[in-house]
């Protein structure tokens, strides 16, 4: 690329982020949600979300600049009308929908509040804290994983025939290691009436939000949650299936986790593992999905990663070759990839020798 060419790259990545931040901070205020009733116009909007005239005018003529939203031609800048499409509506406000994106924008931005204390660990080499993200990247990555593990986590549980018919017909327990706000162990717990759960986190935050989500869902007699590292999760077996979704990558002991989690397999039971669809090899320039990886790598799990004093710091960028290394030093006789259909992870079966 010329010099030229890597300014227009930056213009337009400037471009992209201020658009994420201003989408970001509709979200915040409740402006789409106004508009999800019906067209506004900058008064209208002001009225509803208490927020300046001046301000709103600007945020809709930005939004409808940059086609998230429409606008009726009008001369008058205050008289003119925006109106929020049905798909923009559904990928900012439908939180069951699997094209749900609308906590995306804060999860960037929590990254971009937190980068001078990630500029100074990169500095010191230690680490920083996943509870230090805060709410912005917690509630992201729970919210955008949310609605997959709703529509797919039981197909996904398909793809292991033999410990389907376990969970099915029951009694079967299931240990949800890394279960983050909770979302796939409810997801579980619904798609398996015969089961229970029991989910693991590190973060105190995000258990107390799983407990509350459990509760929400009428599902405490069945799903149970518990603060403590994923590698000595005191959570005695046995258990027909061990999962871990999008959280491998981000554990300080990947090994010993896996070899705990074999300890408490029940005789015949699995290790199911979904973790980031990255490339086998690292590759220069990577596709969007290794870009978007290395992204999340080096503002958030990496940093987080070696706030546990990490053992192996696998990064976001997690490849199908770490994870088969990680099995056979956790002595798993076997490591399968799954053929799951997702746009984002790739799935593993492990199998205790
Ligand atoms: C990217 S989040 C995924 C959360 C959840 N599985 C989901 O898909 O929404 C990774 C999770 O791993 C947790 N985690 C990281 N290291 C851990 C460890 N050693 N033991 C238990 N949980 C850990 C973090 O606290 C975080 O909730």
């Amino acid at each position: 690329m010329t010099a030229e060419q890597i300014t227009e790259r930056m213009l337009a990545d400037a471009v992209s982020t201020m658009e994420m931040m201003s989408t970001a901070l509709g979200v915040r205020l409740g402006l789409y949600e106004a508009l999800a009733s019906g067209p506004l116009d900058a008064r209208g909007l002001a009225d509803k979300t208490g927020i300046h005239p001046r301000y709103a005018r600007e945020w809709l003529e930005q939004q409808a600049a940059s086609g998230l939203l429409t606008a009726a031609a009008d001369d008058d800048p205050y008289a003119r009308a925006f109106a929020l499409p049905d798909d923009v509506r559904e990928t900012l406000l439908d939180t069951d929908s699997v094209n749900y994106a609308g906590v995306l924008p804060g999860l960037v931005v929590s990254l971009a509040e937190i980068l001078p204390r990630v500029a100074e660990a990169y500095g010191t080499g230690d680490g920083v804290p996943y509870a230090a993200y805060g709410p912005g990247t917690r509630h992201g990555i729970g919210g955008m994983n949310r609605p997959g593990f709703h529509a797919g986590i039981a197909d996904w549980v398909a793809a292991l025939p033999d410990i389907e018919a376990r969970l099915s017909s029951g009694p079967a327990r299931v240990l949800d290691l890394g279960c983050g706000t909770g979302w796939s162990s409810i997801a579980l717990a619904e798609a398996f009436p015969a089961a229970g759960v029991h989910g693991v986190d590190m973060d105190e935050a995000s258990v107390a939000e799983a407990s509350e989500h459990a509760a929400d869902h009428g599902l405490t007699d069945r799903v149970t949650f518990a603060c403590a590292d994923a590698a000595e999760p005191g959570a005695p077996g046995p258990y027909d299936l061990v999962c871990t979704f999008e959280a491998l990558h981000d554990m300080a002991d990947p090994v010993a986790v896996l070899r705990s989690a074999r300890e408490v397999l029940a005789p015949g039971g699995a290790v199911l593992i979904g973790d980031e669809k990255v490339a086998e090899r690292f590759t220069a320039p990577g596709d969007l999905l290794e870009r978007l990886n290395y992204g999340f790598s080096v503002l958030h799990c990496l940093p987080a990663t070696r706030a546990e004093g990490a053992a192996v710091e696998a990064g976001t960028v997690l490849r199908p070759g770490t994870v088969r290394s990680y099995a056979a030093a956790a002595d798993y006789g076997g490591c399968t990839e799954l053929p799951i259909e997702h746009d984002l992870w790739r799935f593993y079966r492990l199998d205790p020798a």
